[in-house]
């Protein structure tokens, strides 16, 4: 009742949407990453600073370089998903900042002059796109298969820059057969919400 979304709705972004461990062979379309991507991006970020950067992985060559770089146990995953995403913070997103947030153009110099102080932000407010890209990967039907069990260096070498720093990597597609285990307990809200 206190919920205004429609029920099917939070069905399909939570209650009812799994991170996918098998995938069927129904591609993932251009169209469908552009329309998510055209939905999640006004998710917030710190002055709209939008540091997350994503890398389709498209071509089976560098599909096979990427499940090198993957832990044993994601190999397959990676290797028979539909679309893999590698999603990365750009540590350089100042250099946008006057057009993302013209009503303060100074924040690029006055807050994000020290590159130590550009990867603290890029790594919070990217990590909250890519969680932004996860629900959006459902509102598209779809399923996603976040990793972090990959070696973070090795994907940065093979497929980034020094710039950009990889967050983690989505498998997308249908949920295939026994694509997951049951479903795990949550924390109950009173031992997560304190009230002071
Ligand atoms: C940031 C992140 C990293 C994850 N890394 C891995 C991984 O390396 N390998 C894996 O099999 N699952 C990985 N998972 C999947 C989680 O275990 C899974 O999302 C969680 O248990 C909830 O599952 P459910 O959505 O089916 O309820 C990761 C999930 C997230 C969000």
């Amino acid at each position: 009742m206190s919920l205004v979304l429609d029920p099917a709705a939070q069905d399909l972004l939570f209650r009812e949407a799994r991170t996918a461990n098998t995938f069927t062979d129904e591609p993932v379309t251009e169209e469908q990453v552009q329309a998510i991507y055209d939905l999640v991006k006004y998710g917030p970020t710190a002055f709209n600073q939008s540091p997350l950067r994503i890398t389709l992985v498209r071509s089976p060559e560098a599909r096979e370089r990427l499940v090198q770089h993957m832990a044993e146990g994601n190999q397959p995953k990676t290797a028979a998903a539909p679309l893999v995403a590698i999603l990365s913070a750009d540590n350089e997103f100042h250099e946008e900042l006057p057009a993302l947030f013209p009503h303060f153009p100074q924040a690029k110099d006055v807050f994000f002059s020290e590159r130590p102080a550009r990867e603290g932000a890029a790594a919070l407010n990217a990590a909250l796109q890519a969680a932004y890209f996860i629900i959006g990967v459902r509102a598209a039907g779809l399923a996603a298969g976040p990793m972090t069990g990959f070696d973070f260096e090795g994907v940065r070498k093979e497929f980034l820059d020094d710039d950009h720093t990889p967050l983690m990597i989505v498998n997308i597609g249908r949920p295939g057969p026994d694509a997951w285990f049951p479903r795990s307990p949550r924390l109950a809200y009173d031992d997560v919400v304190t009230t002071v």
